[in-house]
């Protein structure tokens, strides 16, 4: 028998969040962005709860490839447009729109040999400082693609810093309207945590986290908020059972001490597979759908937890690191990801390849 360890993709929820994403925006059109394999999940698993998306969005080539091998005819964008110019060729084989967001990618366009002219998603750097025209620049490349014959439509983009915080967005607003107040084209401006939290006229909204039924503010907000469905399940199983006595510790390092006697399970999962190692004493899990917590420190295949809440836990009981429990149970993987000092979008990228993965039944799910 295999290690009892498995992930579980729920395309059902993938497709309950990208309509909440609609609900929010309801003029807009809805990218899912599937960088980064779909955040984790696959993007031949997660396909098919996505398929309702007006277009996907990512950063790799192969993996764009990758949908349109899956059947998928509609939009596509590369969120980080062309490495090199030889990219160039493989959009116009693929009709890939993509990113443009410094000067050299303009270069490569103006060289470019194409039948069908390009879509393009101009990009302006309003205070992320990571990709994107400055604002001064950005109208002098917006006319300089304008004339070419290699471009036929240009939209307008930007990324915000801190859609999900107290700093906001008008900051970065006032900049992009500035400029681009009297250009024509579509514009895309909304990641995840604006589309929730902040009313924008957008075309096109850029689904990320959300679709994946993280919140891409917690602890303000969390999924119950924002009426999202974890997208992700990590599940295993106790493999073991340790009676502790007072003063007894758990795992390397001695963490953790029980200060009374106490029941812990030991857990067919560890940083091995993706969990995260810095997840201290008290890190929720739930076993047999009870809500518990970790003790001690992660091990590379192994973590324990506290059994005191389920007294009926035994060798062999499902234990949920994160996602879908049973009997209706479920834990988001926002406050896993936050107990390890992190956030669910590095939990759900870094499940290991060791784990095996299923998508569950869309009717059953
Ligand atoms: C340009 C761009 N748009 C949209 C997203 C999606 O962000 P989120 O997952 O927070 O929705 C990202 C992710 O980093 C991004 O880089």
């Amino acid at each position: 028998m295999p290690r009892p360890i498995e992930a579980i993709v729920h395309p059902a929820a993938l497709a309950h969040n990208l309509a909440r994403a609609r609900q929010a925006a309801p003029d807009a059109r809805v990218w899912a962005v599937v960088k980064a394999n779909a955040y984790g999940h696959g993007i031949e698993r997660a396909f098919d709860g996505l398929r309702s998306a007006d277009g996907f969005a990512l950063l790799d080539l192969a993996e764009a490839e990758r949908l349109r091998a899956l059947g998928w005819r509609g939009p596509l964008l590369l969120l980080e447009g062309c490495f090199e110019p030889r990219d160039l060729e493989l959009c116009s084989r693929l009709s890939m729109w993509h990113v443009v967001h410094h000067e050299a990618q303009v270069d490569w366009l103006a060289a470019h040999k194409t039948q069908a002219p390009h879509r393009v998603f101009l990009k302006m750097n309003t205070g992320m400082n990571r990709l994107g025209f400055t604002p001064a620049a950005f109208r002098a490349a917006w006319a300089r693609l304008n004339a070419l014959p290699q471009v036929d439509e240009i939209s307008l983009m930007t990324h915000f810093s801190d859609a999900d915080g107290p700093r906001g967005i008008a900051h970065q607003m006032q900049v992009f309207e500035a400029a681009t107040h009297d250009l024509p084209g579509e514009r895309s401006l909304s990641n995840s945590a604006a589309t929730l939290r902040h009313a924008l006229r957008n075309d096109w909204v850029r689904a990320g986290i959300l679709s994946y039924g993280s919140a891409p503010d917690f602890p303000e907000g969390d999924i119950a908020r924002w009426g999202l469905r974890p997208a992700m399940t990590l599940r295993s199983k106790l493999i073991a059972v340790q009676e502790l006595q007072a003063g007894d510790t758990v795992g390397y390092g001695s963490s953790f001490t029980a200060r009374e006697p106490l029941r812990i399970g030991i857990v067919a999962c560890g940083y091995a597979d993706g969990y995260p190692r810095h997840a201290g004493t008290g890190t929720p899990a739930l076993v047999d759908g009870v809500r518990t917590g970790t003790v001690g420190r992660v091990s590379m295949d192994m973590l324990a937890l506290d059994l005191s809440p389920a007294p009926g836990a035994a060798v062999g009981s499902e234990v949920t690191l994160w996602g879908r429990g049973p009997h209706g149970s479920m834990l988001a993987i926002d406050e896993v990801a936050s107990a390890a000092g992190t956030i669910g979008y590095e939990l759900m990228c870094a499940v290991a390849p060791r784990v095996p993965f299923r998508v569950a039944d869309r009717v059953a799910d």
